[in-house]
Formats: structure tokens, C-alpha cells, sequence
């Protein structure tokens, strides 16, 4: 397993991999096209990183440069990154906002993801950001909830950061070393995680 610069060639391949990786009832009109893709590269292409084996994209991980405030408002998906163009890109930010991560299915488990993570913790440490700062998604919060009454979105959080309660998605970016600082509620459309999602950041 390779991890690379996105480049043009593997643009079509991260665009189909975002249809596997992000199923219903997360909503198709969030996941990238290949020309929303292409705006990456041209916005930032030190951020954007692929996982290949054997010549096929098996993960995918993009990312741009916020500013202090934008990263300390924890706004919603759409303002802090400026749509699905990164506008809010900023080459004087303080933070690497990570956008999204994703591994083929029949790859999760063996260590794509903390591969892709390595990348972007190596990128902060070159480029002397403070950080590197992200909203995940609580994808098993539904469920959690309904056995869960009366408990929050951020009593949630803090159980899956301590262990104690496992997510498929926010489990993996703890495990790697990000550390729960906030909960955004009415982050994007995503009913699976009651649109909310966990910020986490790592620090150098
Ligand atoms: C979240 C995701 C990127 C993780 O990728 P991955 O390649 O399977 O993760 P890794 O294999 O690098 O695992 C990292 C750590 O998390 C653990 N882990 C992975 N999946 C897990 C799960 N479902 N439950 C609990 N722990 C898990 C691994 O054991 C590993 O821990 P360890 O090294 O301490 O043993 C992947 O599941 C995915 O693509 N999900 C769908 C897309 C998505 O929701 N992306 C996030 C958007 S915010």
C-alpha cells in the first residue's frame, strides 16, 4: 500500500470511491464529483492524498488550510470550508482541516486510514501549522441514542473518546490520536449521525 499525491489520473477513481464509501442514507449530493476534485488540486494539492495497491485507489483523504477563528467558530461543514471548492482555503491558516477520509470497505481495518493520517500529521509538522483539526461524523450515534435516552450528542462523543463506547467512524480517528475538543450540532445533512459531529484536533 502506496500513499500519494492526488493527481489527475486518480481523480476519476477517488470520485467512485466516495460512492462506496459514503452510502445511503448519507446524501450523494455531499460527495465530491470529479471536477469539485479537480478544484482541490488546483486550490491546494499538497492537502489531497490517495491510497493505492496493486494500481487501484483504495483510500482517499482530502484537505485544506483554515484560519484560527474559522477553526475555533466550529461552524458548519459548509461555511468552514467554503463548499465543495475549499473557498475558505486560506495559505495563512493556522490549521489543516481535514474534509474527509475514506477507505475501501474491503480494506478498513489494516491501517489505510492511519497510513493517509500520517501523511497529513507530516504535513502539519512541514508547513508549521498549529494543528490539524477536523468534524467527524458519529455514524453509530442513531442507534446509540435510542437505547440511550435523555443522553446528548456530546455525552456521546466523550464515551466513544474514552473508550468505553466504539463508533465506526469517530473510533478509528481516536485510536490514530485525535483527541475530542467539541461537538458541532446542524453540522451538514447526515441523519445516521443526528447531524452532528465531533471535532477533533491533533497537535504536533
Ligand atoms: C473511518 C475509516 C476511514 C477508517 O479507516 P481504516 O483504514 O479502516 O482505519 P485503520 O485500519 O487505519 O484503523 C485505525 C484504528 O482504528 C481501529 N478501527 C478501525 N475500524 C474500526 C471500527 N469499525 N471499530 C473500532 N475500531 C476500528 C483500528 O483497529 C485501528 O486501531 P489500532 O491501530 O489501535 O488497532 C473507514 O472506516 C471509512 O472509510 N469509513 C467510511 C467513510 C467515513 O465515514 N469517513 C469519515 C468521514 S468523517
Amino acid at each position: 500500500m502506496l500513499i500519494s499525491p492526488l493527481t489527475h489520473e486518480t481523480v476519476p477513481k477517488v470520485a467512485d470511491l466516495q460512492r462506496v464509501c459514503f452510502p445511503p442514507p448519507f446524501p450523494a449530493d455531499l460527495l465530491w464529483t470529479r471536477d469539485q476534485l479537480e478544484s482541490h488540486l488546483q486550490v491546494f494539492p499538497e492537502g489531497q492524498f490517495v491510497a493505492t495497491a496493486d494500481g487501484e485507489v483504495i483510500g482517499s483523504a482530502s484537505s485544506l488550510v483554515i484560519d484560527e477563528d474559522n477553526w475555533t467558530k466550529h461552524a458548519d461543514w459548509e461555511t468552514t470550508v467554503g463548499g465543495h471548492r475549499f473557498s475558505r482555503h486560506s495559505q495563512f491558516g493556522t490549521t489543516l482541516y481535514g474534509a474527509d477520509v475514506s477507505v475501501r470497505p474491503d480494506w478498513r481495518g489494516r491501517g489505510v486510514a492511519r497510513a493517509l493520517y500520517k501523511a497529513r500529521f507530516d504535513l502539519v509538522c512541514d508547513m508549521g501549522l498549529v494543528r490539524f483539526g477536523t468534524a467527524c461524523r458519529i455514524p453509530d450515534w442513531l442507534t446509540w441514542s435510542s437505547s440511550n435516552p435523555g443522553q446528548d450528542q456530546f455525552a456521546y462523543c466523550q464515551a466513544v473518546a474514552s473508550g468505553t463506547v466504539t463508533d465506526r467512524t469517530m473510533t478509528p480517528l481516536v485510536r490514530i490520536g485525535l483527541s475530542l475538543v467539541d461537538i458541532a450540532i446542524g453540522h451538514m445533512e447526515d441523519p445516521e449521525s443526528g447531524n452532528s459531529a465531533a471535532i477533533l484536533e491533533w497537535r504536533p
